[in-house]
């Protein structure tokens, strides 16, 4: 946060690189926290706490998306939002979700180009999906992605990454009754999508 105002100020190049460097490296520290804490709950056989509230769903992404765009100063991240506008979900648990797929797509996606999230509300079910350009996940990976600590092959990956983001955003999206889905292409990218699909009330 400190981080965050102090880039707002005039500063110099290096300098505003430099706060770039350490807003990432805190959210980076932050998103592996959370992650590793829920990890070890769900081991103790806890499910994953869940407030949600029925909320405007563009709204909230495009929060979501303001904030991880300081932690990604490199990388165009677009939020465009379809359809109805609320939802019910858990604002915090999708921040953590988002969160951990565009870190993805910084991480493994191609250096520099857009990111696009999108945020689609239909009657009972709304999806948030996230897509990104680059070399696409090999087959044999896309089946185990959502397994916990499993990580590819790319140097990023092996770099202090333990391979539980994808397992967490699994768990988020079946607590919000819904599922998280992948493709992968040379041609297409790689998008993944959340659908939160909890009952509406009556
Ligand atoms: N957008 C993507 N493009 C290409 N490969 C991806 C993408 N997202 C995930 N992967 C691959 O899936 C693996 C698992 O991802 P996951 O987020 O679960 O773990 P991680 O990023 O390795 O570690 P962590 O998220 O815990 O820091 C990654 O190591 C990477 O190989
Ligand atoms: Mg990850």
């Amino acid at each position: 946060m400190a981080a965050e105002l102090l880039s707002r100020r005039q500063h110099t190049a290096d300098t505003l690189k430099l706060l770039g460097t350490i807003s990432d490296s805190v959210a980076r520290a932050q998103r592996l926290v959370a992650d590793l804490l829920d990890y070890t709950l769900l081991q103790e056989g806890r499910g994953i706490a869940l407030h949600p509230v029925l909320c405007d769903l563009s709204e909230a992404v495009a929060r979501c998306v303001e904030e991880l765009r300081l932690t990604c100063p490199d990388y165009p991240l677009i939020h465009l939002h379809l359809g109805e506008r609320s939802a019910l979900f858990d604002k915090d648990r999708l921040h953590q979700a988002v969160g951990n797929l565009v870190a993805n797509a910084v991480a493994y996606g191609e250096r520099g180009a857009p990111i696009q999230v999108t945020s689609r509300s239909y009657g009972r079910a709304a999806t948030v999906s996230v897509h990104n350009w680059g070399v696409p996940i090999p087959a044999e990976l896309l089946g185990r992605l959502f397994e916990p600590l499993v990580r590819g092959q790319q140097r990023a990956a092996k770099a202090g990454s333990i391979g539980l983001g994808l397992f967490i955003v699994r768990q988020i999206a079946q607590a919000h009754a819904g599922e998280v889905s992948v493709t992968s292409t040379e041609q297409a990218g790689t998008t993944f999508c959340i659908t939160l699909a909890m009952p509406l009330p009556q």
